[in-house]
């Protein structure tokens, strides 16, 4: 019973380290059995399937995959991107892009679409042909008229040109990635440096042009950066025009290492993981003396968003999400290389089409589905990290099996560490520390996945 206890005790600070250590906070991506290649056709049809039984049709989400970087791969980058870009190939991709859309597009025919984000790589790399083409396409879908569509950007890949025409396309909202101001730390990681007055001009003129919201994404824990260096990075930001500042959190998971090469595994190794929370607490007062608030309030999240309470009011996100809600029922729509579709909650798929010729009968398609347990595993986990508790009435019509039943191991657990209650209605971590919530909920990860991602 001893070694049974200690056990507990064993995986619960196992749990607090690797949560701290890896940054661990979303299970989603690692919950999938992966099943053999799909093509187009298989696909549409069991989306087809989903948008018939689909309560919450209209909780759609588009994205767009441009995988394409402006002459180096960043060494941190956990991103799919290619370096190797000529117009040619773009041109491709982009038709590619396009056919795969009008395949797919009769499915959502009826549905109108909460968001678009359309990521990369660097899609500012598309030129104003491209880019007309692609937009053009995409605005056959309906959208939400308060929709947020999100186009990336990068400094030195963007024009006044490109960011008119994003404008009179309907992109409200533009993402730069600055990650940082220090040309040192830049150099470090192999990423292209953009000088201040650049930024300054860039983002001055997409201020002027009108859009909803400028984001500016600066790291910390990348080598060789200084307390100075977030300062001044911040300050740049914020005098040229952005209307909020998102700091990631370098995270370094063990399968994307593994596929880095030598080079790049040396300097990530080194990357800075002491510097993580003083860098955080010189965000956070740099931020405020700006004026600005921490939307977050958390040091143990993937990033941080900082923003003017002014902007928090003004401009509200439509909520694109990344990951399905498992509460809402959030579905994303995913296009071009290494994007994944969510539906239906928990049904997924990943398109990693190699050619830029679209064939609906090539079998192209990862098509993962998650199963069940996972799903109840997943929903709780999210649950928990976000909300605290699982309603268990909730729980029992999501899935028509009693929490209680399907998580008996697991709430005995943490019973034992006295950090939940239950009761008739809820189970509740009693604890008021967010990662202590992000460890407890690794209980119901699936363990073996956990274990591969370690
Ligand atoms: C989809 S990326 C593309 C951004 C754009 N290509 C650029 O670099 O300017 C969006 C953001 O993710 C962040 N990011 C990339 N790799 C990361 C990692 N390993 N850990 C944490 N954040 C990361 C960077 O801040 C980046 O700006
Ligand atoms: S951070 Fe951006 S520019 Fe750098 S490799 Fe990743 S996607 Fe490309």
């Amino acid at each position: 019973m001893k070694t049974l206890q200690n056990n507990i005790v064993e995986k619960y600070n196992w749990y607090k380290d690797i949560t701290i250590e890896k940054n661990l906070f979303t299970p989603v991506n690692s919950f999938s059995n992966k099943l053999p290649f799909e093509s187009a056709e298989f696909i549409r049809n069991a989306w087809n399937l989903i948008m018939k039984n689909n309560r919450l049709s209209d909780r759609l989400s588009l994205y767009v995959h441009i995988p394409f970087c402006y002459k180096t791969r960043c060494h941190y980058c956990m991103y799919y991107a290619l370096i190797k870009h000529d117009t040619n190939l773009i041109d491709l991709y982009v038709q590619y892009l396009i056919d795969n859309i009008t395949y797919f597009e009769p499915v959502f025919a009826k549905s109108t679409f909460e968001s678009l984000y359309i990521g990369g790589g660097t899609p500012s790399l598309l030129n104003e042909d491209q880019l007309s083409k692609l937009l053009t396409k995409i605005n056959d879908f309906r959208f939400h008229p308060s929709s947020e569509k999100t186009y990336e950007q990068s400094i030195l890949t963007t024009s006044k040109e490109k960011i008119e025409l994003l404008k009179n396309f309907g992109i409200s909202r533009l993402s730069f990635g600055m990650q940082s101001i220090e040309p040192n730390v830049l150099k470090k990681v192999n990423r292209a440096y953009a000088d201040e007055q650049k930024i300054r001009e860039i983002i001055g003129y997409a201020k002027k042009t009108g859009f909803g919201e400028i984001n500016i994404d600066l790291m910390i824990g990348l080598p060789e950066e200084t307390s100075q260096g977030l300062r001044d990075g911040i300050q740049v930001a914020y005098e040229a025009g952005a209307d909020c500042i998102t700091v990631y959190i370098f995270r370094h998971l063990k399968h994307h290492m593994d596929q880095l090469d030598s080079a790049r595994k040396k300097t990530i190794v080194n990357y800075n993981k002491e510097h993580v929370p003083e860098m955080l607490k010189v965000a956070r007062e740099k931020v405020a003396e700006i004026g600005w608030v921490d939307t977050v309030e958390d040091d143990n999240t993937e990033y941080q968003y900082f923003t003017s309470d002014e902007h928090l009011r003004e401009y509200s996100l439509s909520g694109y999400r990344t990951q399905p809600d498992s509460e809402y029922g959030n579905n994303t729509v995913g296009f071009g290389h290494s994007s994944f579709s969510y539906a239906q909650d928990f049904f997924r798929y990943e398109c990693r089409e190699k050619k830029y010729a679209f064939n609906p009968k090539s079998k192209s398609y990862v098509f993962d589905m998650v199963y069940k347990n996972d799903r109840q595993r997943i929903y709780t986990i999210e649950k928990l990290n976000r909300d605290r508790y699982v309603d268990l009435n909730q729980f029992l019509d999501l899935f028509g099996e009693k929490f209680e039943d399907v998580f008996n191991q697991e709430i005995n657990e943490i019973l034992y560490l006295e950090r939940c209650k239950i009761d008739k209605k809820q189970f509740r971590l009693t604890s008021s520390d967010r990662i202590e919530h992000a460890a407890l909920s690794k209980f119901f990860w699936n363990q073996e996945y956990l274990k591969q991602l370690i």
